[in-house]
């Protein structure tokens, strides 16, 4: 029996990959959340502002779980790992045997002291719950405050202003996006929000939950009706430390996604895995790299031999803009393929030899299925042609 702890995206593809790749077994997908497991993308974005009914974020139809005889055990907190007795513990329930088993335990938002007891409505954005009570407190006129300035923090304040809402967002540091963007796109997207309305205190030094909005120690106090709070996340992995597996921010996997316990691997957020890219090892958060990692945690769990080696990248959708990112972008040489004040354009990172290392699109979804092609197969092009849009990047790095 495999048992997957963690019915998210990355314990689902896993569940699903086992499947295709012929496994027979018994399949455990054990979650703690009540809901069938749902994607999180839309979180911040269509499940605030949009009218589709919530089974529309369901990964899958709730029926497939059971055509594909995988066990779905929901609402089912699992309590211990046993690795010499290759048991699990769901609540107080008898022990599980299990062959494998495979941890996509994920990541939780970060708080901030006083949330839970604050007299305004304080979420995080992180469940299927938090934005459901998010969505109904956004009504037009309501004072927004969020906190953090990250990808959870410009996507709901685009929603927010997108339904009308008065909103400002604060963060310690001085520019929006900074874990992920370079400081040009920074000052792009932040010039977006301001364009639609949105206030940003940047480099707001310390923020704190006050009884009528927050508290900043440079950029003075607002009131506020709601408050949401994007700080970034925490992995999940209490499990693995009590099971005494190697943890440091996050479970510790070999290439072939397995954890320091032959018998169990792991895949997603919770992982930190060698960079296939770099030196030393990362922990990634994106929804593309949950997916990667499982189907190569899967495959490996039958006893295929792979190295995880997919390229990274995210994307975020924010008014009119869908901003995406491929490899490692912000290093190198940077070309313009296209008008950077415009809606439509795309940078590109090369090293001195001039192989593409990433890049980073607005509205330029097409362009970037190829530029990924080129970062995977570290392709070196002119970057003169790379400039002209005339050139098709498909044809490039052939
Ligand atoms: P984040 O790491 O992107 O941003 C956190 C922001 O909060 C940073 O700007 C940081 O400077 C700021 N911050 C941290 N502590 C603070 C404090 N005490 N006071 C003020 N500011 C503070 O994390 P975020 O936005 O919370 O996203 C959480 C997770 O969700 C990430 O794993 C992210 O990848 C994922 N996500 C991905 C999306 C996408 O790819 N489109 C969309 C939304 C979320």
């Amino acid at each position: 029996m495999i048992a997957i702890i963690g019915a998210s995206l990355a314990g689902d593809m896993a569940a699903a990959t086992l499947r295709q790749e012929g496994y027979a077994g018994q399949i455990l997908l054990i979650g703690d959340e009540p809901e069938v497991p749902y994607d999180r993308p839309p979180l911040s974005k269509e499940a605030l502002v949009g009218d589709a009914p919530e089974n529309r974020l369901y990964l899958r139809a709730e029926s497939w779980y059971a055509e594909q005889g995988i066990e779905l055990r929901l609402g089912a907190p699992v309590m211990a790992i046993n690795p010499t007795a290759h048991t699990l513990q769901i609540g107080s329930g008898e022990p599980i045997k299990y062959e494998k088993l495979l941890i996509t335990t994920g990541a939780r938002a970060r708080t901030l002291p006083g949330m839970e007891t604050s007299p305004i409505p304080a979420y995080v954005v992180r469940t299927l719950e938090d934005a459901r009570h998010l969505r109904a407190g956004l009504q037009p006129g309501v004072r927004v405050a969020i906190i953090g300035a990250g990808v959870i923090g410009m996507e709901v304040a685009a929603s927010a202003a997108t339904r009308g809402c008065q909103v400002t967002v604060v963060d310690f540091a001085d520019r929006v996006m900074s874990r992920i963007l370079p400081p040009d796109l920074s000052a792009y997207m932040a010039e977006l929000h301001t364009s639609h309305g949105v206030t940003l205190l940047l480099d707001a030094g310390s923020v704190s939950l006050t009884p009528t909005g927050i508290s900043t120690t440079k950029r003075g106090d607002l009131e506020a009706d709601l408050i949401v709070i994007g700080i970034g996340v925490v992995p999940n992995t209490e499990l693995a430390t009590a099971a005494g597996l190697a943890v440091r921010d996050g479970v510790i996997v070999n290439e072939y996604c397995q954890t320091s316990d032959p018998d169990i691997y792991a895949a997603g957020d919770v992982t930190r895995y060698p960079n296939p890219f770099g030196p030393g090892d990362i922990r990634s958060e994106n929804w593309k790299h949950a997916q990667n990692q499982a189907v190569t945690a899967a495959r490996n769990m039958l006893g295929k031999h792979e190295a995880y080696a997919a390229v990274s990248g995210m994307w975020s959708d924010q008014y009119d803009v869908k901003l995406q990112t491929v490899g490692n972008i912000g290093t190198g040489t940077t070309t313009l393929r296209g008008e950077a004040k415009s809606r439509k354009f795309m940078l590109i990172y090369q090293n001195e030899a001039g192989v593409v290392l990433g890049a980073l699109g607005i509205n330029q979804a097409k362009d970037m299925r190829f530029a990924q092609g080129l970062v995977e197969k570290r392709a070196s092009v002119d970057s003169a042609l790379l400039a002209d849009p005339k050139q098709d990047l498909r044809k490039l790095g052939a």
